[in-house]
């Protein structure tokens, strides 16, 4: 062969594997409303970056008549690119050859970039579109899995890893995208769960849809497996960028710092207005977060699951922090067992990654009662106290309104080494609130009083004598456990500065193997 001849092959070769799985099959995934693998690796990464890897290799199984089908690249397209010119490796995988399942070499191929991605210190993004184990390859598949997962946590906390789910991901996929950092799912073609509806049926009897078992919906806002829900695949490669300008490329740097055109004295007069005077009304806690943020730009993750409390991530002169925000209007910004979960996983994204936190805090407490304290609150609840007491990055705390109970304690106050902690004006830091203290402090004589106006009046006299001590940012400050009480409008150049301070910070944990969070 001359040298022509064998480039025409290469050529041919490269043709066959840009094919997939065929035409036929192409055109029925763009008929699902997909794309196809590539196409997804062409519009997430920089235009012309793509450099892919084994685009030559195919499967070794000879059984259930597979030695007659191979398709170039098998099943999965992987390589690296560029991000807004920053590197990242990618794998995705391409439902048209062998509807995406997974093979010995498919999982070798997804192994060889997660390996090269730890190597160079590079986030990894995989692209999920599969029926699972490629059954006719039996326990290789599942070999091949578990050497996916085995590196997902090797690589956990040390390069960012994220989940898009665009198409079918069962069985033990499920768990690939489960150890990595984020997961997005398309609206209405992805889904994911441990067992499909059939067999759902047939163990338990009961019947349902895949929306309704795995769908994105299902998933975001009932499980919390899904941390975006994208009503496209376009809108989900626009969030997979837009959440990796965030973060750093590796646990050993600090995340990219942006210019800021938002100027960082700006001062918010309404903030001076938001807090309502009676105690018990609700305000959004996102329109305080878009107020302090570079220009109001907030990513906010996990949105639709336990919504009382807020977390996501923002620039603040240029820098990227992660904010975690009690909601109050929301269940009162209550803490519960799934809030507990949602913040303390985003916590401890944020403090592996170096990406200071700032902790916006309304909140009346844990939520007591059966239903909580069976479900595991006190575990669930220590997950959020852990993933703060843990956390090394700066730590900056502004406590709104109701700081009570444990719920002072956990978010981010001094005492977890909290580095600079700021109240407003408007700040109750006390046990609890003045009506369920004064119902434990002065039972008897409230039950002793049988006039209903005078039973009243001694309330409110309690109630108020107690407000005037204990709810107010104060008492807190006096004994250092509050930097300083700051004026609502000034809180965007507050924390600014404070971040600019704490740029240098260096703190540590004693050596461990790893540490013991309550699960
Ligand atoms: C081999 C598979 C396959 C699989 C699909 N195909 N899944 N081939 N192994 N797991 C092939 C089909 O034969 C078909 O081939 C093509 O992919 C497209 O599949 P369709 O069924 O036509 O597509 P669709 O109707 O869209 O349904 C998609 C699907 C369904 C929902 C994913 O294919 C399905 O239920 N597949 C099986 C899912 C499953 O049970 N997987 C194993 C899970 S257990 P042709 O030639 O017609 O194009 C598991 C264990 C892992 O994964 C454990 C790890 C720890």
């Amino acid at each position: 062969m001359s040298i022509q001849e064998k480039i025409q092959e290469l050529t041919e070769l490269r043709n066959e594997a840009m094919m997939g799985g065929g035409e036929k099959r192409i055109i029925a995934q763009h008929r699902k409303g997909k794309y196809t693998a590539r196409e997804r690796i062409d519009k997430i990464l920089d235009e012309g970056s793509f450099e892919e890897f084994d685009m030559f290799v195919s499967h070794r199984c000879i059984d259930f008549g597979l030695d007659e089908e191979q398709y170039l690249s098998d099943g999965v397209i992987t390589g690296y690119g560029t991000i807004d010119g920053r590197l990242v490796y990618i794998f995705s995988q391409d439902f048209t050859v062998f509807g995406g399942s997974l093979s010995e070499m498919y999982a070798a191929k997804i192994c060889k970039v997660m390996d090269m991605a730890m190597k160079v210190g590079a986030p990894v993004i995989g692209i999920n579109d599969s029926g699972g184990a490629r059954i006719q390859e039996g326990v290789k598949s599942l070999g091949g899995y578990a050497d996916i997962f085995q590196r997902n946590v090797l690589a956990s906390g040390v390069i960012p890893q994220i989940s898009a789910v665009f198409g079918p991901c069962a069985g033990g996929a499920v768990y690939s995208p489960a150890l990595t950092d984020f997961i997005i799912m398309s609206k209405s073609t992805g889904y994911m769960f441990i067992t499909g509806p059939k067999v759902v049926k047939t163990v338990t009897g009961e019947v349902v849809t895949d929306e309704e078992l795995g769908g994105a919906f299902v998933h975001s806002s009932k499980s919390g497996v899904c941390h975006f829900v994208a009503d496209n695949e376009d809108e989900g490669i626009m969030v997979i960028r837009k959440l990796l300008s965030y973060m750093p490329q590796n646990n050993l740097e600090d995340p990219p710092l942006y210019p800021c055109n938002d100027p960082i004295d700006r001062v918010d007069d309404n903030l001076n207005e938001i807090i309502p005077d009676n105690p018990n009304k609700p305000y959004d806690i996102v329109d305080v977060i878009d107020s302090i943020v570079d220009n109001g730009e907030f990513l906010e993750v996990h949105s639709n699951y336990a919504q009382n409390i807020v977390v996501g991530f923002a620039k603040m002169n240029g820098s990227p922090v992660g904010i975690v925000a009690n909601q109050p209007d929301y269940l009162a910004g209550v803490l519960d067992i799934n809030a507990s979960r949602k913040g303390a996983r985003f916590v401890r994204f944020c403090d592996a990654f170096n990406i200071p936190i700032i902790t916006l805090v309304d909140v009346p407490g844990y939520l007591p009662g059966t239903a909580q304290e069976y479900g595991g609150i006190i575990i669930h609840g220590a997950k959020l106290l852990y993933a703060y007491a843990e956390a090394t990055v700066p730590k900056i705390t502004v406590i709104l309104r109701k700081a009570y109970g444990g719920a002072y304690d956990v978010m981010g106050s001094k005492h977890l080494r909290g580095d600079l902690n700021y109240a407003w004006p408007s700040a109750e830091i006390s046990v609890m609130g003045p009506k369920g203290a004064i119902e434990v402090l002065y039972f008897r004589e409230i039950r002793d009083i049988e006039d209903p106006k005078a039973k009243a009046k001694f309330i409110a006299e309690k109630e108020a004598e107690y407000r005037e001590k204990f709810a107010t940012p104060y008492e807190a400050a006096k004994y250092g456990y509050i930097d300083d009480v700051i004026e609502p409008r000034n809180t965007r150049f507050r924390i600014i500065r404070a971040l600019q301070s704490l740029s240098t910070k260096k703190d540590t944990n004693p050596p461990k193997k790893h540490s013991n969070i309550p699960l």
